[in-house]
Formats: C-alpha cells, sequence, structure tokens
C-alpha cells in the first residue's frame, strides 16, 4: 500500500491536465501523489501514466467519456469508493469548446459540451465531497474559464458552462470548509494547448501577452490547493478583465464582446 496521497485527473491525456499529472507526480507544489489518470485516448494516458511511474509514483489509467453516462458513472463511482484507497486530491479538468453561432451547433455539440464541462464536474464534484466529508479531509480543485465571467459569443454553451462550474465552485466551497475539505476554482485564460484547434477557435489575432503556457496555469491551480485560494485567475491581465467585469455595465460588455469576437 502507498504511503502518498492520490489525485484523480480528469483531461490528464493533454495540455493543462497533462501537467497537472507531470507535476503531481513529481511532487512540484504539492507533495508527490499517486495518480488516477482520466480521458477518451488510452495511449495518450499510458504515454502520461509512464512518465509518471519514471517520476516514481503510482499511476492509473482510467479510460472513460464523461459525456457519456456509463463513462462518468464509473469515474464517480471510484471517487465514491470506499473499499478502494480514497482519492484525496479530485481535479476536474476535462473539457472542450466548440467555436459557432448558438443556433449553428448541432444539438449533440450543445449538449456534450454541457454534460462534459458542467454536469460532469457536478457528479463528480459531489461522488468526492460526500467521500471527503466522511474523513473530514481532501480537496477538490474545478477548471473553469475566464471566459464565463463574460458574454461570449460563438462561444455561448462553454462559456454557460464555466459560469456554472465557477459558481458551483464558490457556494460549495463554502460549505466544505465546515468540514476540512478545500474546493477551488482555477479560471485560465487563453492557454497554448490543443484547446483551440480542437474548438475551431481562430487564434492568429490574439496578442501573444494574453496566452499563457499548460505548465504555468497547471502550476498556479495546484498553488490554489496549497494556499487555500478559492479562486484562482492565472496572469494579470486577466485578473484585471475579471475584476473590471464585474464593475462595468452589462450593456457595455455585450457591445465590448462583440467588437472582440468580430476582430477574432
Ligand atoms: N486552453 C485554453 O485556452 C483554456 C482556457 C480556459 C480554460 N480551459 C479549460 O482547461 C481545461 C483543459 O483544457 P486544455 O486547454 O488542456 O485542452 P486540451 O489539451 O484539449 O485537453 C482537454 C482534455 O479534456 C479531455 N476530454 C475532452 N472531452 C472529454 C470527454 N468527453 N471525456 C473525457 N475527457 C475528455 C481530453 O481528453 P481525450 O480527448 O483523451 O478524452 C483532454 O485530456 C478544460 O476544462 C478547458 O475548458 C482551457
Amino acid at each position: 500500500v502507498s504511503e502518498r496521497p492520490l489525485a484523480l485527473v480528469t483531461g490528464a491525456s493533454s495540455g493543462i491536465g497533462k501537467e497537472f499529472a507531470r507535476l503531481l507526480a513529481r511532487g512540484e507544489v504539492l507533495a508527490p501523489h499517486d495518480l488516477i489518470l482520466v480521458a477518451r485516448d488510452r495511449a495518450r494516458l499510458e504515454e502520461v501514466a509512464e512518465a509518471a511511474s519514471k517520476a516514481g509514483v503510482r499511476a492509473q489509467v482510467m479510460v472513460a467519456d464523461l459525456a457519456d453516462e456509463a463513462g462518468l458513472e464509473a469515474v464517480a463511482s471510484r471517487l465514491a469508493s470506499r473499499d478502494d484507497s480514497p482519492v484525496d486530491l479530485l481535479i476536474n479538468n476535462a473539457g472542450f469548446g466548440v467555436n459557432g453561432s448558438f443556433a449553428d451547433l448541432s444539438q449533440a455539440e450543445v449538449v456534450n459540451q454541457i454534460r462534459v464541462n458542467a454536469l460532469a464536474v457536478a457528479v463528480l464534484s459531489h461522488a468526492a465531497l460526500q467521500q471527503m466529508k466522511a474523513r473530514r479531509t481532501g480537496a477538490i480543485l474545478n477548471v473553469s474559464s475566464v471566459a464565463g465571467f463574460f458574454p461570449a459569443p460563438h462561444s455561448a454553451v462553454y462559456a454557460a458552462t464555466k459560469a456554472f462550474v465557477t459558481e458551483l465552485t464558490e457556494s460549495v466551497s463554502i460549505e466544505a470548509r465546515d468540514f476540512g475539505v478545500y474546493v477551488g476554482c482555477l479560471a485560465p485564460g487563453f492557454t497554448r494547448t490543443d484547446f483551440q484547434r480542437r474548438a475551431g477557435v481562430p487564434t492568429r489575432s490574439i496578442p501573444s501577452i494574453l496566452w499563457a503556457e499548460a505548465q504555468s496555469v497547471a502550476r498556479a491551480g495546484l498553488l490554489a490547493v496549497k494556499t487555500g485560494r478559492t479562486l484562482e485567475v492565472p496572469g494579470v491581465p486577466y485578473k484585471a478583465a475579471v475584476v473590471g467585469g464585474r464593475v462595468v455595465p452589462p450593456p457595455v460588455l455585450r457591445w465590448a464582446a462583440r467588437i472582440v469576437t468580430e476582430r477574432l
């Protein structure tokens, strides 16, 4: 039996999730963690697991499609399990976007974004929190997005799912503090991963100052867990945008959102 704490990371096959796995395996920011790595792409997950094993921790691959009811249930049961070794840290990182006008998305694109980005985060947080509440220890980090703070034409469903994640996390964090469990939210801005290519988001006109590396974003998330910060928005421009967005009147935000979208 391993003495190390155990982390379950969703979306660990790529981008920010892969960096979470790497940092946790190497014991950077937090102590070294054994890992359960969740995503759909087995081959990519196995590569991440192999790298983690080389760093000296145990890493297990769990292939699951979080848009699928059975896939979600399998991960939720593992998190809720009282027989297997309990998960100490859950990182709900899996997510995707589909660029396009809401009316032009297929029904599956609408529904699957909600399933993976919002429903899975709620169900998995709930499963983990019950077990953590009973043990009065544990941590949950949910990855939302700066997009969730603003109107986002052409990413309406995506932004709405991320707003859901941020709000859910904010509320649950207050409840969970009473039983000694950390619940927090990492809300990144543009990060260099597969995300934009998969979403079909045009990126040519996004200035380089707005881009972050996946590793520094993951590091900021783990630092939030370590220090108990409930909402972490990495990068000065995005911190300023989120604070500014709270005082700017909604009609001005909608006007700005239209201008930004036209320029992308
Ligand atoms: N990159 C950005 O600019 C940015 C900005 C703000 C927030 N975020 C958020 O950061 C998180 C990580 O994204 P990323 O940038 O690292 O993008 P990414 O490189 O595309 O990684 C997304 C991860 O989610 C997994 N995933 C997607 N659909 C899934 C499904 N149905 N079931 C299980 N796993 C699924 C993918 O694995 P498989 O394909 O193997 O299933 C992959 O591991 C997401 O929640 C995203 O919304 C990203």
